[in-house]
């Protein structure tokens, strides 16, 4: 008989729950403009915002708090953390920053700026974010299949060979200023990429003098895809694929509050020596000393326990089949759901779901707002919020897809706490069609999603 998945830990410590009722979470929700970011976290009972910063730290690295090392030069922790990351990167730079952002922050003031553009499967909205701040271009070039949420295919987080090469042809290689491959693809739907996928954009990065980085955050995910899904994978261990996954990269930018189990830091990781002594430059004026970047040493220290924590083949079997035990009790009560199941998140289709809203009155975010007071459960909308752009008229150019992302802390809830989410999104389903849309009254220029205020359409 084949046995329950059961979560691979047992509980040490313990955080309260605080209920509310749906009248407290209707005027909740009214206080906080319709924008989830803006509740308090005490207002929720269970948050699936992100799996960003927000895992359950291990004893192991509780333990290794302790034994930071918190000398401003040449801490011990350093080096613990400088050893996982070439263990696993094969990279002999190792740059620690406080967290993703900080370190894509630093590649691109050196390697942006106006006339330059970037290439990727899909860029994460802070990614895209750096890069326009730098003058450049972010350009996504998600494969196909990719872009239909409800048709499972196993990588759809590969990117569009054909369209890359055309990309390099129009734009000239001199104007690309790299390739990104984000691992796995965050905003597409937490969809892995194939190993054959970054071999061949690697392969022609290569053969055009383009650099080609990897966006870490959820390599360890990734690698475990490939494992379950690409031939000739399913007896290495998930080391080694990171490692060979890695090998076709010149430098990788990376977020430990995903895949490293910790609640903050990050880290670029790179091969070029010159490179890296213009990133240190900026490091040391916005970060702090190359040895800490940004960190204390008990962060350095939980990171380096993290990267090695998060390849136990248990740990991500666990995984990667809690998100999908998610999926198909939704695909079951016929919720239109992102399939096959990504690695970190249940992505909703938000457009399927809410039919009757148009894209101008963003569905995704009725869908965030309908789950929030029906059971307290916060999420995030990925899609014309998050991606939506004006044209010269003022009107709405919408994101590709109508997105609604359930991201699962790591390690952090329990089966029953999954089946309660799963009645709350299906008992939303049954009375969909008397959720109303949502009309911005106040954005910021970029990010807009953080803050904006919105009232219900009329
Ligand atoms: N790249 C990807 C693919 C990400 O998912 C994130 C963060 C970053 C870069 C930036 O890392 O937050 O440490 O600065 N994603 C979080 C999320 C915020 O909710 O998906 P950071």
């Amino acid at each position: 008989m084949i046995k329950t998945i059961i979560e691979p830990f047992k509980i040490k410590s313990v955080e309260p729950i605080y209920f509310n009722t749906r009248e407290e979470r209707e005027a909740i929700l009214t206080k906080a403009n319709y924008n989830a970011f803006t509740i308090d976290a005490k207002d929720v009972l269970i948050d699936l915002l992100t799996d960003s910063g927000t895992s359950a730290m291990s004893s192991n690295q509780w333990a290794g708090i302790m034994l930071g090392d918190e000398s401003y030069a040449g801490s011990t922790s350093f080096y613990k953390f400088e050893a996982a990351v070439v263990d696993i990167t094969g990279m002999p730079i190792v740059i620690p920053t406080h967290q993703g952002r900080a370190a894509e922050k630093i590649l691109f003031s050196i390697v942006g700026g106006p006339g330059k553009c970037f290439i990727s499967n899909t860029l994460f909205d802070t990614t895209r974010a750096n890069i326009e701040y730098s003058g450049a271009e972010g350009i996504d070039i998600l494969c196909a299949e990719g872009k239909q949420p409800t048709v499972p295919a196993p990588f759809k987080g590969n990117m569009d060979i054909e369209k890359l090469k055309q990309l390099i042809t129009e734009k000239g290689a001199e104007n690309i200023s790299m390739v990104i491959m984000t691992v796995t693809n965050n905003s597409g739907g937490g969809q892995p990429v194939s190993m054959a996928n970054i071999r061949t954009v690697s392969a022609i990065c290569k053969e055009h003098h383009i650099p080609f980085f990897i966006d870490a955050c959820r390599f360890a995910e990734n690698s475990y895809f490939i494992k379950l899904r690409e031939e000739g994978y399913a007896h290495k261990s998930v080391l080694d694929i990171a490692n060979e996954l890695f090998s076709y990269a010149d430098g990788c930018t990376m977020s430990a509050k995903k895949d490293a189990f910790a609640n903050i830091g990050g880290f670029l990781a790179l091969r070029n020596p010159e490179l890296a002594v213009h990133c240190r430059n900026l490091l040391v004026i916005t970060e702090g000393f190359p040895t800490y970047g940004g960190l204390a040493g008990r962060d350095l220290e939980a990171i380096a326990i993290g990267l090695r924590e998060v390849l136990d083949e248990n740990y991500l079997q666990y995984r990667i089949r809690s998100i999908e035990y998610l999926t198909n009790k939704l695909i079951a009560a016929g919720v239109p759901v992102m399939q096959p199941a990504g690695g970190h998140a249940v992505y909703l289709d938000a457009k399927a779901f809410l039919s009757h809203i148009p894209v101008e009155q963003y569905p995704g975010q009725a869908l965030v707002c309908a789950l929030y007071t029906e059971g307290g459960i916060r999420s995030v909308e990925i899609g014309s919020l998050m991606f939506g752009k004006y044209d010269s008229d003022g009107k709405l150019i919408p994101a590709a897809m109508e997105l609604v992302r359930l991201a699962i802390p790591r390690r952090v809830y329990t089966q029953s706490h999954i089946d309660y989410v799963a009645e709350v999104i299906i008992e939303v389903f049954e009375h969909r069609d008397s959720i109303k849309g949502l009309m911005i009254t106040e954005e910021a220029p970029l990010l807009r999603h953080f803050t904006a205020k919105l009232v219900l359409a009329k």
